[in-house]
């Protein structure tokens, strides 16, 4: 049953595949996806973010798409109407708010980043010669630290957003990615070139394709589903308002097989376009965290032949990215006010993102030695809070909800209708919704919430806790064995049974030498580096 409203629609699947991998290409595949996994030892990293995004994530994206185009609203609206159509709670309309909200919150930081990103585009113009460790942290700190300077970039970057999103589906969002996205895969292989002939390619070969599981802690385990999850745009409404757009000749299975495949497609190309630059000079490290792209590339821009003109293609493609997954941010609370009638389009647009303004002007002034700098809530600074909230609690607990409700409360045959799959590719994704996305995540979540409370108990019990999930696959292998005489279900134990090993084997690595080592850290009265664990 599809709900049918006078909404807008995308001009034809060229643009809605541009708009929704626009979406999920963003700061997340070009600034996060190379820290973290510089962070998280490489090779290993990429492997389970890997595994993370086409076995619980496009899973994922296939359920928002489809919800959206089957409610034809914005995601309160279509989880309401789905809900009710399948005589549900009309409680599962909080899912779509979880979405519009975070959303909201998310546009709110996204677009403080997206200024910097906006300002040092401008700084690469003028080069970064003569850029040392010391003077580019200097200068990072300086330009987040200063009153004016990010307010400002984050007022334009906010007011682009708005542009754009007020113009609507066809003549804002359509027209932007059209000529936005085709800019952005080509300087992204310009720099990829770049970096192969001007930079240490076969160091980064290494660094990114040599699984070492040394490095990869739990926390690493998680933020790699956390930016799975992130990256791919999933759990904030953006997907499924952007599924809302899709009319039912669209085959959603196909679409997120691509989103997903050119989302990590960039990610790695990023990564081959940053690490070998990266890796070129000597003293600069792959594991810098949140300032690789900020703090190091800089250095290495100063440096190099031609840095300036590269220096700024980086910056720009960066800007692109994050302009075009901004845009998929806002609209999810600008189709919600557009759909109750309070407010045009245009008005709905500007007050939002007039909104997310003011609240991202207290993550402005929380970073460098602003004035906000010092406060902390629940231990947070206001950065941080919003970054927790959203990414930690609201994002896996709508991801875990959404996969419920279409695997197990929306009707097995209205999915099957709804997805237009073969047999077999269908049972393999309702069992990936249905029991290993709501399991993996809530793994993840109770990890982020007890941090290495919970790893040290999975560590205790991981054998129960393999056998136990051994048996579930097995119970609905067997089921699915009984009901469709198929042996279908028993590819599925050997595709999950692996998985499910791997996941709690690099869950628990190393837990107990990581809470020895903070003991011994303890003893000496040393301070706590939290990294280390
Ligand atoms: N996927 C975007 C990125 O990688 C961020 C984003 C998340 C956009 C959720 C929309 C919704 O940067």
């Amino acid at each position: 049953m599809a709900v049918s409203t006078g909404h807008a629609h995308w001009s034809s699947r060229w643009t809605f595949l541009l708009a929704a991998v626009g979406s999920a290409v963003g700061l997340g595949n070009i600034w996060k996806f190379p820290y973290e996994a510089g962070q998280g030892g490489g090779g290993a990293f990429v492997l389970i973010y890997l595994a993370f995004v086409f076995l619980i994530g496009t899973p994922v994206l296939i359920a928002e798409l489809s919800l959206g185009r089957r409610g034809q609203l914005s995601p309160v609206g279509s989880m309401r109407e789905i809900a009710k159509a399948e005589g549900r709670s009309s409680w599962w309309q909080l899912v779509g708010w979880s979405g519009v909200i975070g959303a909201f919150i998310v546009i709110s930081f996204y677009s403080v980043i997206g200024g910097w990103t906006l300002g040092y585009f401008f700084q690469a113009m003028g080069g970064f010669s003569g850029y040392d460790a010391a003077i580019s942290g200097e200068n990072f700190q300086s330009f987040i630290s200063d009153p004016l300077l990010p307010l400002l970039t984050h007022a334009v970057f906010m007011a682009i957003t708005v542009f754009i999103v007020a113009r609507g589906v066809q003549k804002g969002l359509e027209k932007a990615v059209t000529t936005l996205m085709p800019a952005l895969f080509v300087i992204l292989v310009i720099l990829v070139i770049y970096a192969g002939v001007a930079g240490n390619f076969s160091a980064t070969i290494d660094f990114l394709f040599s699984p070492n599981f040394e490095n990869l802690t739990p926390r690493r385990v998680v933020e790699a589903l956390g930016l799975a999850f992130f990256s791919l745009s999933l759990a904030l409404g953006s997907i499924m308002t952007y599924g809302s757009y899709l009319d039912r000749s669209i085959n959603v299975t196909r679409s997120a097989i691509t989103i997903s495949a050119a989302d990590s497609a960039v990610a790695l190309m990023s990564g081959l376009a940053i690490f070998p630059i990266v890796f070129a000079f000597e003293g600069l490290a792959a594991n810098q965290g949140p300032g690789l792209v900020f703090v190091t590339l800089p250095i290495a821009f100063g440096q190099m032949p031609l840095g300036v003109v590269f220096g700024t293609l980086f910056f720009g493609l960066l800007l692109v990215a994050a302009i075009t997954s901004a845009i998929s941010l806002l609209e999810p609370s600008v189709a919600y006010v557009e759909e109750t009638g309070a407010l045009s389009r245009r008005n709905a647009a500007i007050l939002i993102g007039g909104g997310a303004f003011l609240l991202g002007i207290l993550t402005a002034y929380s970073q460098g030695d602003s004035f906000l700098s010092d406060v902390r809530l629940f231990g947070f600074d206001l950065f941080g809070l919003k970054d927790y909230l959203t990414n930690n609690i609201m994002m896996p607990v709508a991801g875990m909800f959404t996969a419920l409700f279409v695997g197990w409360f929306v009707a097995r045959k209205s999915m099957l209708a709804e997805l237009a799959m073969s047999v077999r590719a269908f049972r393999i994704w309702y069992f990936l919704v249905r029991f290993a996305a709501p399991v993996a995540i809530l793994f993840v979540f109770l990890g982020l919430l007890f941090g290495d409370d919970f790893y040290n108990l999975l560590y205790s019990v991981d054998v129960l806790i393999g056998i136990v999930w051994f048996a579930l696959a097995i119970a609905s292998g067997r089921l699915a064995y009984i009901r469709d005489r198929s042996p279908a279900g028993w590819f599925l134990v050997g595709l999950v049974f692996p998985f499910a090993v791997l996941f709690v084997a690099v869950a628990t690595h190393g837990t107990i030498e990581r809470a020895q080592l903070r003991e011994a850290h303890k003893a000496l009265g040393e301070p706590e580096d939290r990294d280390e664990y």
